[in-house]
């Protein structure tokens, strides 16, 4: 099929790729040409693992193509994949513009029968609202011949995992109100679905909601755990003996239960701050939501907590130097939106402590969030970033982390603390190697 991706991001950059690597004859569009312009020269925006080759191996065979130009995208396709970003305004809400933008340049050059397919996070009524405004500028053309649906299609990958995740969906849901439609939608995913029917068909609200209520489940969970971390702190228990207790009930299930140093991303927080404001203009308070995202934004000043602690009874944190092991908000992806790195950088900063940073991956895109400053060094290794440190903080659990020498890491930092944001290491290991150690919930407080 004929498929043009709107936004060629984390999400439409992934879709358009694995789409041609299906089959489809595609094309990735983006209103920024620079972007555009590096696509088509094999260099790439955006980091995640595997995608660099299938771009490469589509753009070779002749099936991906890169514009930044709406007439040739939209006259090109059957179907229109709108894949922008929807962050987050000011006052909490989705900002809508892209959505509408995208919407508009469709609907400005759309000359023949096509289905939108929305697979950004867009909040309940944004299926109907990309009708009208489609459904607008046809008139004004005087083209209210051209039929058209408009499909909600959520996208549930994750970053760092993305191909996979796009490939082997655990259900795709497709939110419409057309039968022709939702028959195309299911030829398109049908080489996902060979196994099982995973097409789950709902009404397109029903399905904009599923994408908000799947990442605000997540995003409760991982808020649940680190408010009883912060109990079993207090109390002398142990959050991941806690996690293994509970995990093992199979109503509650074993994923996403672990404490840490909160969940950062381009799509918790701004989809648990969506789904609140959504709620409040429709006079219904959600409060446990709102609670998460207070859960959360305190969670994300803990390791600090415990550094600033630590360092109190050593003259401060001012002049001091942290290292800190992780920048992006998980591993395998340079994203570094709402990552819980930058909130600790500004507040060791702020407290007039510098940082030796490492990551593997998204060194550059921490580079562009905190903007430039002598405070901050970017090493090129784990053990660089320890060279003059006092103090360690793990805040990403990058599988390189896992099992460092100890010793070496004792012999690096003068204070000889580390501060695992992820609860990855065994207190026995660290204090064997002389180190002090501060982990999350595990009992250390008591
Ligand atoms: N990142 C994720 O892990 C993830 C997962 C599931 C869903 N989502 C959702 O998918 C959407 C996209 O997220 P993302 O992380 O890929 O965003 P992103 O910021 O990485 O990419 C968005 C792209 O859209 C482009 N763009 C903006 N306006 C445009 C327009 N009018 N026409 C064409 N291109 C335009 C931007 O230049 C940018 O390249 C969001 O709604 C997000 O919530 C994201």
């Amino acid at each position: 099929m004929r498929i043009t991706v709107l936004g060629s991001g984390y999400v439409g950059l992934v879709a358009g790729t694995c789409l041609s690597v299906l089959g489809n004859d595609v094309i990735c569009l983006d209103l920024d040409e620079l972007k555009i312009e590096k696509l088509r020269q094999a260099v790439l925006p955006i980091y995640e693992p595997g995608l660099d080759s299938n771009v490469a191996e589509m753009v070779k065979v002749g099936r991906l193509r890169f514009t930044s130009k709406y007439e040739e995208g939209v006259a090109h396709a059957d179907i229109i994949f709108v894949a922008v970003g929807t962050p987050q305004a000011k006052n909490g809400a989705a900002d809508l513009s892209f959505i509408r933008a995208a919407a508009a340049g469709v609907g400005r050059h759309l000359v023949k029968k096509s289905i939108i397919v929305i697979k950004s996070t867009v909040p309940v009524g944004t299926a109907h609202m990309v009708k009208e405004i489609v459904e607008g500028e046809l008139a004004s053309r005087q083209r209210t011949d051209v039929q058209f649906a408009v499909v909600s299609n959520p996208e549930f990958l994750r970053e760092g995992n993305a191909i996979q995740d796009f490939m082997r969906p655990d259900r795709i849901v497709i939110g419409s109100d057309d039968a022709w439609a939702v028959e195309i939608m299911r030829r398109i995913y049908a080489p996902l679905s060979r196994n099982h029917d995973k097409l789950l068909v709902m009404s397109p609200r029903s399905a904009e909601l599923t994408k908000y209520a799947s990442n605000a489940m997540l995003a409760t969970r991982i808020s649940f755990m680190n408010e009883l971390s912060r109990f079993a702190e207090a109390a002398g228990g142990n959050i991941e003996d806690v996690r293994r207790g509970i995990g093992e009930d199979s109503r509650i299930g074993r994923h996403f239960l672990y404490a840490g140093a909160g969940y950062g991303g381009s799509c918790f927080p701004k989809d648990v701050r969506a789904l609140v404001s959504a709620g409040r203009s429709l006079g219904i308070d959600m409060s446990i939501l709102a609670a998460v995202d207070t859960v959360n934004n305190q969670q994300k000043t803990i390791l600090f907590e415990k550094i600033a602690s630590f360092f109190a009874s050593r003259g401060g944190l001012k002049g001091k130097t942290i290292a800190i092991w992780g920048l992006a908000f998980k591993p395998d992806t340079d994203d570094v939106r709402e990552a819980p790195s930058l909130a600790l950088i500004e507040r060791l900063l702020s407290a007039g402590a510098q940082v030796r940073a490492y990551d593997p991956i998204a060194v550059h895109t921490a580079k562009t969030a905190l903007g430039s400053t002598d405070l901050v060094t970017f090493c090129s290794s784990a053990y660089e970033a320890l060279a003059g440190a006092d103090a360690l903080a793990l805040v990403t659990e990058y599988r390189e982390f896992r099992t460092p020498d100890f010793d070496r890491i004792a012999a690096s930092l003068t204070e000889k603390a580390v501060f695992d944001g992820r609860n990855l290491y065994a207190r026995a290991d660290l204090e064997a190697a002389g180190l002090h150690y501060f982990d999350i919930g595990r009992g250390n407080g008591v």
